[in-house]
């Protein structure tokens, strides 16, 4: 791509943010005007631009269609009550999207086409970014193969896009999940720190097992002796434990979650006890019959703070009691008063648009 980077707009002549109701907002039912795009072909990038949202046409020869050469980000907006639009901790994404792209030997996204790219499309789209207390707008960029060639190699050409929908709850209720001790999502060596589509494939079926017995995602275990607790479907999870705030290190098998670290950044910051430990399935279960164990719970940038209420491990349903989220509620109102600009944003992580 040349020095200075050029977003080429063409704006929707039939926009659509107008019949959208603040007040009925579901998750990802709806996407927002436009779209960013830009081209990585002959070993450069090119092309940026921003187009009305629409389909693509693609190859039936696409890699990413075959062989799963496709990463993606996942980041919110969120509109602050004297109407700016700020962006949480964007080049945080901006960073582990490059990490992915590098394990899937895909090309490395200039930071001007993902930040320049995200804030042209946000100042068009920026009435899409709903102002009711639980919503916001989900940002998706992601990145594919493009080739035409249906060989197992790494593509040559590539597309990068970003693409928002505004969202209310992912979890609408408290979640019940189930520890999984045969299926694997991640092993050592493997895919699973990346935002790779392969790994969210590959848990579907499993969570589908868990879901027609009545519960809503799993509990991941490590990949060699399903003992070591590693994350929960959709969001690295968390444990109040002996009053301390438990989670297992990250690694090749654990998703560097960016509101996981906002989590452990807050609760260091409040003096808390935070232990980045590997965690036995035994030691959670003990926890839990001890009661020693208060609270368990998801973070992710789409679930926000999800609260668990049953762990269900070896045929039993653990229960955790409503009145003790006291820790995780107060995690979801700071986060959420410092995305507002309710409460001092001390570790600069709203990007203002
Ligand atoms: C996110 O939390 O942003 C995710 O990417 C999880 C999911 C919606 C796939």
């Amino acid at each position: 791509m040349e020095d200075t980077l050029q977003i080429n707009i063409n704006k929707t002549q039939h926009p659509r943010v107008q019949n959208l109701d603040y007040h009925d907002i579901q998750f990802a039912r709806e996407y927002s005007d436009h779209m960013l795009m830009a081209d990585f072909k002959n070993g450069a990038w090119q092309d940026p631009h921003i187009e009305p949202y629409g389909n693509l046409s693609l190859s039936p020869a696409n890699p990413a269609i075959h062989y799963g050469q496709s990463i993606f980000e996942g980041l919110k907006a969120y509109k602050h009550e004297d109407g700016r639009v700020s962006v949480f901790r964007p080049k945080a994404n901006y960073s582990r999207m490059n990490v992915s792209a590098k394990r899937m030997v895909m090309p490395h996204i200039p930071e001007e086409i993902f930040m320049d790219g995200l804030i042209e499309l946000l100042k068009l789209d920026y009435k899409w970014v709903p102002d009711v207390e639980g919503t916001s707008l989900y940002i998706r960029p992601f990145l594919f193969a493009t080739d035409e060639f249906i060989g197992v190699r790494p593509s040559q050409n590539y597309k990068f896009m970003i693409i928002t929908t505004p969202v209310g709850a992912y979890y609408s209720k408290p979640v019940r999940v189930k520890v999984e001790t045969h299926y694997t999502r991640a092993v050592k060596g493997g895919t699973g720190y990346a935002k790779t589509a392969g790994n969210y494939a590959a848990s579907l079926y499993p969570a589908k097992l868990a879901q027609d017995a009545g519960y809503d995602q799993l509990i991941w275990t490590d990949g060699q002796n399903h003992t070591l607790i590693e994350e929960s479907g959709t969001m690295n999870i968390m444990f109040i434990l002996n009053d301390a705030l438990v989670t297992a290190p990250t690694g090749d098998t654990i998703l560097d979650g960016i509101t996981r670290d906002s989590v452990l950044t807050l609760a260091k910051d409040w003096g808390m006890k935070v232990e980045e430990r590997p965690l036995s399935v035994t030691e959670m279960v003990e926890g839990l019959q001890s009661g020693a164990l208060k609270e368990a719970f998801g973070v992710g940038t789409a679930a926000t703070i999800a609260p668990i209420e049953i762990i269900a491990n070896d045929g039993i349903d653990y229960k955790l009691d409503e009145s003790g989220r006291e820790f995780s509620q107060k995690m979801l109102k700071t986060l959420t008063d410092i995305r507002l600009g309710r409460a001092e944003d001390k570790f600069g992580w709203n990007y203002f648009i």
